[in-house]
């Protein structure tokens, strides 16, 4: 853990330069707005200990999975989103030195993301091995209002000294990714051009084909005074540059303002590409970069009046969730049915930027209440735009009829994991997917996605429980064999509790929609039963017996439901009760020794006790959380997110906030000594999450939005925006009591401690403690 983050409400402040944390740092104060995104590498040269990385979303390739022992069903590939071109580079030279803060003395140094306004602004003071001293300040951004577009202003002044100063704006596609399986590079160059003021090239991904044009022009500024020196174009493989040199005096400074845009094929026509590029940069050159940045505060100042949260009386913690919130708008906004949420977003190449059940369990409830309905419903339409794979996939495992197992990891809606053992019997992901339509439906009303949409998906995944459970005639009851659950700590195990649970759910699920289709729109019913081909009576009937003949592991003594069969044959040690040194397991530990361990990695059975709470009394909600949790790790980001909101339901106000400091300031201070690969974007939904669900207690029934919030001892008060079915609420939890503005025409009931309170339009109410 790391605590060298200094608290603000509103920024990241990194004060004073320590290059052990730099690749945290880049993680940490990354840049994104959707469409591309970037860790924060510095624009001059850097020698050190870096991690490049640009990303444009949906720009993938299907890196060949390496293996020792290939195995029917293994995925062909791991696909990645690749590190794209570099656009912010500024090389700089002082008489001959080039300017590199691992070669320096660095005598100060500031790195701060402003989360109000949307950008990244470093300064600092250094010192060249010849004594040169210079400052430099860099503001930069993605832009939110304009997402193919991005400014840089670089402004340096010599301190003690005049003389020849050189400067290189450049853009740089001769990139790699650290994680390629066989140190292949992944792009080849298709054009490149370079102007007395700019340049682009146009790269072409291997094997996929994605063509992306990355482009600059910048102005150059002297003491505050537009320039125009003459530049020198330079042209290598993947990179082009435009070089300048200045005589620079004492006390007065250069500015680089340099402008970037990133096209992509996904967009346009590959012929159109420098044409759009050339248009789009002569369009921000001329908008200038103060308008463009007036544009990003303006843009962001939408997003929090949509999503912020505020903490009083704790800034750290406030600071925690608004870095939070600011990384998901900065990773998905919605615009685009292709795109999803890659575990890492555009932090770091871990995970490759596909998608994962991270996107239906823990993102979809913080987008379907902080931003506008469409934008979740394009989540779920990625996954039915993907129903055809989902079935080619399961055809490959060997399942027919239409059944359809979605990936644990893709791109495209092919399966593309790249760890066989573990994630190949993670087939609970396909209950999240079905899980979060009924979540979309739930939470916005719109049930007429079922009939469009959801319901292929549905039956699709229903069919595929129906073939993958088989009828023990020892038990007399259907089981699921060779599963593995969210706990990968544990492969290959049989009826896993929570994947059981989620399958006859899906598949009950499926017949009620049925039903409700068929009763509100015969015709429509119809048209989709001869679309999917359904042998209704045959096919729901064995549904309708499986969710009654199910088997799940019990344990009659504890009364508590069995992660899976044997579970309590393993040796049980608590948690509390392992060495720190021997912590965490997965890194400290063999695999063998993990899989024969009692250790949970993240909630397993309590995470269908958090889809499904409302099967279950408090008693044995109770019962579950006490015996599971003192033996869960927690050494996935997704863990300590639902222990908060249970922990909170049991009334456990201390429990709930310890797992949420846990889950919040997890990258801020580098809690898994892993922030370096990248932050943890999806689990920071799940932060948000803690807050709203935990101590906020929203839940979502009969159509109406409930609360049973209490305050953390540390806090004062803190308030959340909620935007439920037209109305746009901000719930201030106090000591007062519970406060609820209604900023919309929209009047809605709301639940307070059981209560109904009616919230009128352009109003607000107080429900008194
Ligand atoms: C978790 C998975 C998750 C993946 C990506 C793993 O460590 O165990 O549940 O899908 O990370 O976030």
């Amino acid at each position: 853990m790391k605590n060298y983050i200094k608290a603000d409400e509103w920024k990241i402040i990194e004060e004073g330069f320590d290059a052990h944390y730099n690749k945290i740092s880049e993680s940490i104060f990354s840049l994104g707005n959707g469409r591309m995104g970037q860790r924060a590498n510095f624009e001059e040269a850097y020698s050190g200990d870096t991690l490049l990385g640009n990303y444009v979303a949906g720009v993938y390739y299907p890196d060949k999975t390496r293996v020792g022992w290939w195995k029917n069903g293994y995925p062909e590939y791991f696909a990645k989103v690749l590190n794209a071109a570099n656009w912010v580079g500024i090389d700089v030279v002082i008489d001959g030195e080039q300017l590199d803060l691992a070669k320096c003395e660095v005598l100060s140094f500031r790195r701060e993301l402003n989360m109000k306004d949307g950008y990244l602004k470093r300064d600092f003071h250094a010192k060249t091995a010849s004594g040169k001293e210079v400052k430099v300040e860099a503001i930069r951004f993605c832009s939110m209002a304009d997402d193919e577009t991005g400014a840089i202003k670089y402004t340096l002044t010599p301190l003690n000294f005049s003389g020849a100063i050189t400067l290189t704006p450049s853009i740089d596609g001769d990139v790699v990714n650290k994680d390629s399986n066989y140190d292949e590079k992944f792009w080849d160059e298709v054009s490149k051009a370079t102007q007395a003021d700019g340049g682009y090239i146009v790269m072409r991904t291997k094997k996929t084909g994605f063509v992306v044009a990355t482009g600059m022009k910048f102005n150059i500024l002297q003491n505050g005074v537009a320039i125009e020196p003459t530049t020198e174009a330079i042209e290598k493989e993947k990179y082009v540059a435009a070089k300048f040199s200045l005589e620079a005096k004492q006390g007065e400074s250069i500015t680089v303002i340099k402008y970037a845009a990133n096209l992509s094929s996904q967009n346009y026509k590959q012929e159109e590409l420098v044409d759009q590029l050339n248009a789009t940069l002569n369009r921000i050159i001329a908008k200038g970069f103060d308008t463009m940045l007036d544009e990003q505060a303006a843009a962001w100042a939408e997003k929090w009046k949509h999503n912020d949260i505020i903490i009083d009386g704790d800034v750290s913690a406030q600071q925690a969730i608004r870095f939070n919130i600011y990384q998901l708008n900065q990773t998905y906004t919605g615009e685009d049915d292709r795109l999803n949420i890659g575990p890492k977003g555009f932090t770091g190449e871990k995970y490759g930027g596909s998608t994962y059940w991270d996107t239906e369990a823990y993102c979809v409830p913080f987008y379907l209440s902080t931003a506008p309905q469409k934008v979740t419903r394009n989540l779920l339409l990625y996954r039915y735009k993907q129903l055809g794979k989902a079935i080619e996939n399961a055809q490959l495992l060997g399942f027919k009829n239409g059944a359809a197992l979605y990936p644990m990891v893709t791109m495209d809606g092919t399966e593309c994991h790249n760890e066989w053992e573990i994630t190949f019997e993670e087939i609970h992901r396909n209950g999240a997917i079905a899980f979060a339509i009924y979540n979309y439906v739930r939470y916005t009303g719109d049930e007429t996605y079922l009939g469009d949409y959801g319901f292929e998906v549905l039956l699709g995944i229903a069919r595929f429980w129906s073939q993958r459970v088989n009828w023990s005639d020892d038990r007399q009851q259907y089981v699921m064999l060779g599963v593995t659950g969210p706990n990968e700590y544990e492969n290959n195990v049989n009826n896993n509790w929570y994947t059981s649970t989620i399958a006859t759910w899906c598949m009950q699920y499926t017949v009620d929609v049925a039903e409700k289709i068929k009763a509100t729109d015969p015709e429509k019913y119809a048209a989709l039963v001869s679309k999917v081909n359904l042998d209704e009576e045959t096919e729901f009937g064995r549904f309708r017996d499986i969710v009654q003949k199910m088997y799940y592991p019990y344990d009659e003594k504890r009364q508590v439901f069995l992660q899976q069969d044997g579970y309590l044959d393993k040796e049980q040690i608590l948690v509390k009760d392992l060495p720190a040194s021997e912590r965490p397991i997965n890194q400290k530990w063999s695999w063998d020794r993990i899989l024969r361990s009692c250790y949970i990695k993240q909630a397993d059975v309590l995470q269908g006790i958090y889809f499904f709470e409302d099967q279950y009394d408090i008693d044995t909600i109770r019962r579950n959380f006490d015996f599971y949790e003192p033996r869960t790790v927690h050494e996935s980001s997704l863990s300590p997110c639902v222990h908060a909101i249970l922990a909170a339901k049991l009334g456990d106000e201390a429990r709930a906030y310890e797992f949420y400091l846990r889950t919040a300031r997890l990258d801020l201070d580098d809690y898994n000594n892993d922030t370096e690969d990248g932050c943890h974007i999806t689990s920071m939904a799940g932060t948000w999450m803690s807050v709203v669900e935990g101590f906020g207690g929203m839940r979502v029934s009969n159509d109406k939005l409930s609360f049973q919030p209490f305050i953390p001892e540390k806090w004062s008060s803190f308030s959340f925006h909620i935007g439920f079915r037209g109305a746009l609420l901000n719930i201030k939890v106090s000591k007062e009591g519970v406060q609820i503005k209604n900023a919309s025409d929209v009047e809605t009931t709301v639940l307070v401690y059981g209560k109904e309170q009616l919230v009128k339009a352009n109003d607000e109410l107080l429900v008194e403690a």
